[in-house]
């Protein structure tokens, strides 16, 4: 294995200190290590380096990066399950996966070095969120393969707060914990968090009252509209968090609580780019494109050029250096193309939740008719005391709203409290009823 990666490492007391001189020139030794670690270690990478004609050697500056190849998740299907550790199996200390929709799961792994960098990672993000030592941390991600859970709760108790490490699902429970132990601090879906405060509302408490004073929320995309319902439900401040399992899980980025204004990239960990999902050639900052990260610190599975298929737009740095990015629009796999318009859920959810008749429940269904595809909409009244005559006229405004905003025919469906599916982990915004 080449030897450690260059070791002057931001800590929880610096990371908000560094130089953009600093930070590009420990970007620069540190994509070095990395992709030289990659080609020596990884048969898949030397061969599209070679295939490529390109050598870790002509990586002389940031942007040479552009010359290697891009990595996406089929090249770690083909590789499965350990074909892209850069480790012998006896280092490799963790393993996690996730879920894809369909066949075998995106196998990740971590040598004990990279857990800590990872809980360096997300212990960092606490921080940002406004979190500190002592802290009790209600963790409602789900644990095992999923990154998730763990994730949050080895940065937690690096930064030294009090775990809870409650996972998902049991919402009762979920309740009467954050009533009994008081937390400060949840981190879990903003779907989820929705769900919880419902059931807090069902036993005949008010979420305002409770302890929590940050929501850490991550793992799905979620709109600006959804922060102010979050926040207003539950009184407490509500932070975005971003990361993947591929480039390591949780706490990539994580958004400033004094800013609130997207995530700021761990840009000391993963070096971001942003590229036309198409033509792949780079966008300028400030331009919406797909993220692709480069893993600067990792041992046992390094990623080059990965194409996570989010697409968002890289910001310059406000809280600290580091450049942010905008809160994820959503995945160009979540695109849904109806009769030619281009439609995320986040578009639809924004304007869900500016008509008061609605509640923030929503799943969309997609379905064939002859050759068209059609758009139904299926949202959950807000209470059911909302009259007949109120159901229909915010059904009416939301179809016209869609309209006129995004471009395209919906039908409403305005469901009763609960008849809408409900996730416990990240949502499924969109069912796909179309014949394959
Ligand atoms: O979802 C890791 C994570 C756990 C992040 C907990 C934040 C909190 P995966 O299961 O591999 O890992 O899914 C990664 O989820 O490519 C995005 O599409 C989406 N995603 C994650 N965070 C956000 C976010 C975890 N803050 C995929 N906003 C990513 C929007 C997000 N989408």
């Amino acid at each position: 294995m080449t030897t450690g990666f260059p070791s002057e490492t931001l800590t929880l007391d610096n990371f908000t200190k560094v130089s953009k001189d600093e930070l590009q020139a420990l970007q620069l030794k540190r994509l070095q290590w990395t992709v030289q670690h990659a080609y020596q270690n990884v048969p898949m990478y030397r061969s599209k380096f070679d295939a490529a004609g390109v050598h870790p050697d002509d990586l002389k500056e940031l942007s040479d990066i552009q010359k290697f190849p891009y990595t996406t998740k089929h090249d770690l299907r083909d590789n499965y399950p350990f074909g892209m550790f850069a480790v012998p199996m006896e280092q490799v200390a963790r393993i996690h996966a996730s879920s894809g929709t369909t066949g075998k799961p995106t196998v990740v792994g971590y040598t004990k070095g990279d857990l800590e960098r990872w809980a360096e990672a997300v212990a960092r993000s606490i921080m940002a969120a406004g979190g500190k030592p002592g802290d009790k941390v209600h963790v409602a991600y789900g644990y095992g393969l999923f990154t998730g859970g763990l994730g949050a709760h080895y940065g937690a108790e690096r930064l030294g707060c009090t775990v809870i490490p409650m996972s998902g699902g049991q919402t009762e429970k979920q309740v009467q914990l954050i009533q009994d132990f008081k937390p400060d601090i949840i981190m879990v879906t903003p779907s989820y968090c929705l769900n919880i405060a419902d059931e807090f509302e069902r036993q005949g408490f008010d979420p305002r009252a409770c302890s929590l004073r940050i929501g850490i929320f991550g793992a799905e995309p979620w709109t600006p509209a959804m922060r102010l319902e979050i926040e207003q439900r539950l009184g407490l401040d509500a932070v975005d968090i971003y990361g993947l399992s591929e480039v390591m899980g949780p706490g990539v980025a994580q958004e400033f609580v004094q800013t609130k204004d997207g995530p700021t990239i761990w840009e000391d960990m993963f070096y971001p780019e942003t590229v036309h999902p198409e033509t792949l050639q780079t966008v300028a900052e400030g331009e919406e494109g797909e993220l692709v990260f480069t893993s600067l610190v990792k041992e046992a599975m390094p990623v080059i050029r990965y194409r996570t298929r989010d697409l968002t737009t890289l910001l310059p740095g406000s809280a600290c250096t580091m450049r942010r990015m905008a809160k994820i629009t959503g995945r160009s796999d979540d695109m849904m193309i109806i009769r030619g318009v281009n439609v995320f859920p986040t578009q639809i959810e924004e304007i869900i939740l500016k008509i008061a008749a609605l509640s923030p429940h929503y799943q969309i269904e997609i379905s064939r008719d002859g050759n068209l595809d059609n758009l139904t909409v299926n949202v959950e009244a807000r209470h059911n005391q909302v009259t007949e005559a109120d159901r229909g006229a915010a059904a009416k405004e939301l179809q016209h709203r869609i309209k006129v905003l995004i471009g395209v025919s919906t039908k409403i469906n305005i469901k009763n409290e609960g008849e809408v599916a409900r996730s416990q982990g990240k949502a499924q915004r969109v069912v796909d009823k179309r014949p394959k």
